[in-house]
């Protein structure tokens, strides 16, 4: 009689468990929402990617930095629009700290925020438009297409010195995995949102400690021993000086416009650009898929992997229900 007792009591806690686990997943899972704006602005995806065609058609470079503001907003206070809020006379914000000096597109998103508000005014989220034109600057590059959570609202608050917790190019693999981690993001994620370096161009500053003056000790001969030798000469003759911090070179040369598997190609072959990417060939598990991918044959796994990460990283440090606000202008808070 005992045993049964206890037996009942075990089921029904646990019962009572399951009840809490699929309520509170079931909270989490309508925090972002494929179709947030279903009725609030039903067209929000075709005037964004309407929007998307023009841009790019105008300017194709655009793609890159485009995808990469929103890996940049994402990772320094959440995906929350932070990104793009200019400084002010008493606070300098995230988009003046030197890891997004490189930042371009602000216009454009500016410009896709204003053909929604002429739609439906003060609806959608800077941030939402963010995450929809980092996903259509990906499939307009050919690459793969995912379905964008929404429902983000835009933070408040911006701030230039937490702009430390994006990845520097001379990042070793061991601070690349503790600063993925910390977003909730792992190994997987890191080696496939890596991929993204398929498309764009960076500066020579970004990676010339590597061609000139690796470990300071300033001589023709302090080069990134993890650097291929005539990758190195041919980065060489491209930026000639370590001071050289306007030039730009294609990372996935070739092909910096089209969004492919051939970064992995290059990685495998030590010719990845920064310091960052070569990293990935440091731990079994991002050389492994490094190496796989170079083979060429499971691009389409990369396309399905990259698509999956993007929704992660799309979803971290969000703020959705009453949290923050739907920024009017996506440079200034209301
Ligand atoms: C893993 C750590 C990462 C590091 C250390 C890193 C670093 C950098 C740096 C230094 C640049 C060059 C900026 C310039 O000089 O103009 C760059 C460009 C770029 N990054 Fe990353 N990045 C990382 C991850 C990512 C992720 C996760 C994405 C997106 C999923 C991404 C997308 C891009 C793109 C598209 C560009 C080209 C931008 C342009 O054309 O202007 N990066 N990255």
């Amino acid at each position: 009689m005992a045993s049964r007792t206890m037996l009942l009591v075990v089921f029904s806690g646990l019962a009572m468990a399951s009840v809490i686990l699929s309520w509170s997943s079931s909270a989490m899972a309508q925090q972002l929402d494929v179709g947030f704006y279903g009725k609030t602005c039903p067209k929000v995806e075709e005037i964004v990617r309407e929007e998307m065609i023009r841009i790019l058609a105008a300017a194709p470079t655009l793609a890159g930095p485009l995808l990469r503001l929103h890996f940049h907003d994402c990772f320094v206070r959440g995906c929350d629009g932070s990104v793009l809020i200019d400084s002010t006379a008493g606070n300098t914000a995230e988009k003046d700290a030197p890891p997004n000096q490189s930042l371009r597109g602000f216009g454009s998103v500016q410009r896709i925020k204003a053909k929604l508000d002429a739609v439906c005014p003060d609806t959608v989220s800077c941030a939402d438009v963010l995450a929809l034109m980092a996903r259509d600057a990906v499939v307009l590059s050919k690459g793969p297409y995912w379905a964008v959570q929404l429902g983000r609202r835009d933070g408040r608050i911006s701030i230039a010195n937490e702009t430390n917790q994006l990845p520097p190019p001379t990042a070793n693999i061991t601070q690349l995995i503790q600063m993925f981690a910390a977003k909730g993001l792992d190994l997987k994620d890191l080696v496939v949102l890596s991929g993204g370096h398929t498309l764009g161009t960076a500066h020579c500053s970004a990676f010339s400690d590597r061609l000139y003056n690796f470990t300071g000790a300033d001589n023709a001969g302090d080069v990134d021993p993890a650097l291929d030798r005539s990758y190195l000469s041919r980065l060489r003759s491209r930026c000639v000086s370590l001071d050289d911090n306007t030039t730009l070179a294609e990372m996935d040369p070739g092909s910096f416009l089209a969004f492919d598997a051939s970064y992995y190609r290059l990685v495998a072959k030590r010719r990845g650009l920064f310091h960052s990417d070569s990293s990935l060939l440091a731990d079994a598990y991002t050389a492994g898929y490094v190496l796989r991918q170079a083979t060429g044959l499971y691009a389409a796994d990369f396309f399905r992997d990259f698509a999956e990460s993007m929704v992660k990283m799309g979803a971290v440090g969000v703020l959705t229900g009453g949290q923050g606000e739907i920024r009017k202008k996506c440079y200034v808070i209301n």
